[in-house]
């Protein structure tokens, strides 16, 4: 199968194609990505033959929104696994148009493309889209939740899964769209929640708390979703959705302090910082369907230790995140967060 994946040297991206490389050895894999501040051609170098790898993974760099050479690239594939997005909330507060570009033109364009090629198109999408839930709401978000999102980055992905949900019903396009929760793990841009505390602490910075920091988020590790990614393209059923997600429910308090401890500093070793305008409250995911139509089943149960092997990547891989990480924290320090 020829595999052309979108975003594929951003965070979740470039985790997926190390991943089937290893587990789908079968699969000839294509990246398309346009290089912007959030990716980075290193977290791909075991299959880039420039970075001394394998060679077994072609990168071109290019746009998600550039017909022609999407058109060509859609072509000479079977499948398309989109991840390609803008996807930090805090930059969409501070400049949409991109989110707009990325999320909906991008989708919009490769769709247009899999509609004429009639090739199969599978959608990475968010929780985000969903909006968000009281803390003590006994619901958890499912396929059938209206979407009601709440910053520019998730109207702009919600729009992007309306038009998948549209080029199916209207063309008969064959395509699945997955929403996944917060994930975490290695090569995650610093600009992150979890990376950003865990390079802070590494350079001898405090963590920074949004607000009251009892928001929650449902924490999931990166393989884990990618691994349900992949049950998707094999035994999912064309034009569903599902939801990936691994019962990683925990508020910001909690992971910051679990990762304190973890670096062997004191659990109230952090600030608070101005909160994120209309910052949403908790997300959760039930994802019975996915665990009922597929085999799939996270394999990492516990977050913490999830995130004793992120602290370790990140202890060991400087070389990798010091330059954005003073590029984001000078964002940051404009923003005042
Ligand atoms: O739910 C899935 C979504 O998770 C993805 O669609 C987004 O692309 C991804 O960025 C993430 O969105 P969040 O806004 O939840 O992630 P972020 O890492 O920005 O923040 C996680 C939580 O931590 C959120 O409640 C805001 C808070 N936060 C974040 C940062 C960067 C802090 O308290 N301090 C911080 O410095």
């Amino acid at each position: 199968m020829r595999v052309l994946v979108t975003g594929g040297a951003g965070f979740i991206g470039s985790n997926f194609v190390l991943r089937a490389r290893e587990t789908r050895p079968d699969w000839t894999l294509t990246v398309i990505d346009s290089m912007t501040y959030a990716a980075n051609r290193h977290s791909l170098a075991p299959v880039l033959s420039e970075l001394g790898g394998d060679g077994s993974v072609r990168l071109v760099e290019g746009s998600v929104a550039d017909a022609s050479l999407v058109d060509g690239l859609v072509a000479d594939h079977d499948i398309v696994v989109h991840f390609a997005a803008e996807s930090h909330n805090d930059n969409s507060l501070d400049s949409p148009w991109p989110f707009v570009e990325s999320n909906i033109v991008g989708t919009f364009t490769l769709l247009e493309a899999i509609r004429r090629h009639g090739k199969r198109l599978h959608h990475i999408s968010t929780d985000e889209v969903y909006g968000d839930l009281e803390l003590d709401d006994p619901e958890r978000f499912t396929e059938r939740t209206p979407v009601n999102p709440s910053s520019p980055y998730s109207a702009t992905k919600a729009g992007a899964d309306l038009l998948v949900r549209a080029w199916i019903r209207s063309f008969g396009i064959h395509a699945t769209v997955s929403n996944c929760s917060n994930n975490y793990g290695p090569r995650q841009h610093v600009e992150k929640f979890i990376p950003r505390q865990i390079t802070n602490i590494l350079d001898g910075t405090k963590p920074k708390v949004y607000g009251s920091g009892l928001n929650v988020r449902d924490w999931i590790h990166v393989d884990d979703h990618n691994d349900a990614v992949i049950a998707i393209l094999e035994q999912g059923r064309l034009g569903e959705t599902y939801l990936i997600g691994a019962d990683g429910e925990r508020n910001n308090l909690e992971i910051v302090r679990m990762l304190l401890e973890i670096m062997g500093k004191p659990a109230d070793g952090f600030d608070h910082v101005d909160d994120r305008p209309g910052h949403d409250l908790r997300y959760a995911i039930d994802s019975s369907k996915l665990r009922a139509e597929t085999d799939w089943r996270p394999q990492y149960g516990d977050v913490r230790a999830g995130l004793e092997a992120t602290v370790e990547w990140y202890a060991a891989n400087r070389d990798w995140w010091e330059a954005a990480k003073i590029e984001s924290e000078r964002t940051y320090a404009r923003l005042g967060r």
